[in-house]
């Protein structure tokens, strides 16, 4: 059994109230001790995808991969702008279409408004296209969409909780017995 974990988690929401980032936050303090999850916060620093910039140093760009290289594994918690995924989002993302990181990574994704499937869908497709592994019992829709619950509330909560601990152990569980432990 692996002891300690390392995960990513990447929100693609900048508003300071997102359900998203609440949801990530909440993920991060009802994690044990030992799962770190380091919650990426300079998406909003990551310039617009140029692959003719993909080898200069952009200190977000650098971070990001260095983050993710070491990472047990990548969460990702996305709202639905008209059907799809945030721009910021996949902005970020496209910075890691040609690099290593993103291979094999196994990933959880976190739905916090039922409703959006279809940005989901989306998701599912460009991760998959990254050759990033989905661990599907470890996905998660958390319906925060309009209860107005910030991070201690959502910890406070206990359905909501549960169903974020319930994911995490999934993804912890499936990444251990991948790695044969
Ligand atoms: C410009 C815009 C477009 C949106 N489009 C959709 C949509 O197509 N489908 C949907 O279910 N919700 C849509 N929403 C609602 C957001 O997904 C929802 O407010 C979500 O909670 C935002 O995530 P956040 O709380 O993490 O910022 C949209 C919101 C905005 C601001």
């Amino acid at each position: 059994m692996n002891n300690f974990m390392n995960f990513l988690a990447i929100s693609g929401s900048l508003r300071k109230t997102s359900y998203n980032t609440a949801a990530l936050n909440a993920l991060k303090r009802l994690a044990p001790e030992n799962i770190e999850i380091i919650i990426f916060g300079l998406l909003d620093e990551i310039p617009l995808f140029n692959p003719d910039r993909e080898l200069e140093i952009i200190p977000a760009v650098v971070e990001l991969r260095k983050l993710l290289s070491t990472a047990d594994g990548l969460i990702i918690a996305s709202p639905e702008y008209a059907h799809g995924i945030s721009g910021v989002l996949k902005n970020a993302l496209d910075w890691l279409v040609s690099g290593p990181e993103f291979v094999n990574k196994p990933i959880m994704l976190i739905n916090t408004s039922p409703r959006a499937y279809i940005a989901m869908d989306a998701l599912r497709e460009v991760v998959t296209t990254m050759s990033g592994i989905i661990i599907e019992s470890a996905c998660v829709s958390v319906p925060l969409l309009g209860s107005n619950m910030n991070c201690n509330e959502i910890i406070a909560h206990h359905e909501m909780a549960d169903l974020l601990r319930c994911g995490l152990h999934e993804f912890t569980k499936e990444i251990n017995s991948a790695q044969g432990d």
